[in-house]
């Protein structure tokens, strides 16, 4: 059985790759500093606190666990607090990531697999984009992502570090037994928003922006289940230990939702109404984020199963009800 280091195991989405690491055979070992995941989800393999800044304590852990390959979830994800403090996400992000591929390449585990994001693409009016489209990120988040996307390049061709690159589109849903699943403090992302504001957890969503050049006036994005991403990541796995060398994929369904959309839906699965306001747009947000997984498809096998927005609403509906790391 072999290691697998996570960092960010404790997070949303590295919770669900480390459930789905150990049903597929591997350890999982969450490295994570804590300080947006959750102890009490990373209970599927050794849980080792700390910080991806700290090159002492990673050389400790690559010592200890011998890692075979990093799933590398750990990073600050938030659209608007990027744009307000860029250089938290230059420090966390950029600068964790190079310490983290340094530590990494000095010990001989030389298989990652990078957790992008389409924020590297930018706005691009309207088109549906590809793994070759341009990357223009207008805010900081994706930013520091493409950075570490050049960093990865720079560090296979130097050093023979191999990678897949994955660019999320935007992740929802929950592990369909509860066991884990999407819980952030303070909760930005739109969909447990909407449950929020449905159970009364809060007073109303908050539309941000009626007047985009969309059908209905609000952004439009691409939602897949985070059960089908961290399929794709165990995909990945696969990928690199068959054929050494890098790619990159984005894991989206080609298909995009908007805001309003995405209430009603939660409506429908619910049986409740969503309290909502409209509000001004919020900085950094793009129009539309679309993308079909052709790449990842033919390459690695990979097709959404989950990925409609009535089994993500359910499965987050599902989580919402059950459990949360509310402490
Ligand atoms: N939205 C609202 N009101 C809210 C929250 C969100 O109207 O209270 C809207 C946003 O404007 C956006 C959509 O709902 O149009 C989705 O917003 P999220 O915050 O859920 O997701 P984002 O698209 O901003 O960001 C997510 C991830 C990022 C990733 C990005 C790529 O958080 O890590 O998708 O689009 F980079």
């Amino acid at each position: 059985m072999s290691n697998i280091l996570v960092t960010g195991g404790a997070g949303y989405i590295g919770s669900h790759a480390c459930k789905a690491l150990k049903a597929a055979g591997y350890t999982p070992v969450t490295y994570d500093n804590l300080s947006t995941g959750w102890e009490d989800a990373a209970k599927f393999g050794p849980f080792e606190q700390g910080d991806l800044t700290d090159r002492d304590r990673l050389d400790q852990i690559f010592a200890a666990y011998q890692p075979t390959a990093i799933l590398h979830f750990a990073a600050l994800s938030q659209v608007g607090e990027s744009m307000r403090d860029p250089g938290m996400y230059w420090h966390n992000n950029v600068s964790g990531s190079l310490t983290l591929f340094q530590a990494a390449v000095a010990a001989g585990c030389l298989n990652v697999v990078f957790s992008s994001t389409c924020a590297t693409y930018g706005d691009q009016d309207n088109v549906v984009l590809d793994e070759n489209s341009a990357q223009h990120p207008i805010n900081a988040y994706g930013a520091s992502k493409r950075a570490i996307e050049d960093m990865l390049r720079d560090f296979q061709n130097a050093y023979g570090l191999n990678h897949v690159i994955f660019r999320y589109f935007n992740v929802a849903g929950a592990d369909p037994d509860a066991e884990v699943g999407e819980f952030h403090q303070p909760e930005t992302h739109l969909i447990p928003l909407i449950l929020d504001a449905i159970d009364g957890k809060r007073d109303a969503l908050t539309i941000f922006g009626t007047d985009y050049d969309t059908q209905d006036g609000t952004c439009i994005r691409d939602y897949v289940h985070v059960m089908d991403l961290v399929d794709a990541h165990i995909l990945g796995l696969k990928w690199l230990e068959d054929s050494k060398g890098c790619d990159v994929f984005n894991l989206g369904t080609g298909t995009g939702f908007s805001v309003r959309e995405v209430m009603q839906q939660a409506q429908a699965v619910t049986g409740k109404d969503v309290p909502f306001i409209e509000g001004p747009r919020r900085p950094g947000d793009c129009t539309k984020l679309v993308s079909g997984s052709d790449r990842a498809e033919a390459d690695l096998g990979w097709t959404p199963k989950r990925s409609t927005l009535e089994h993500m609403i359910g499965d987050a509906w599902r989580w919402h009800q059950t459990g949360h790391y509310v402490k």
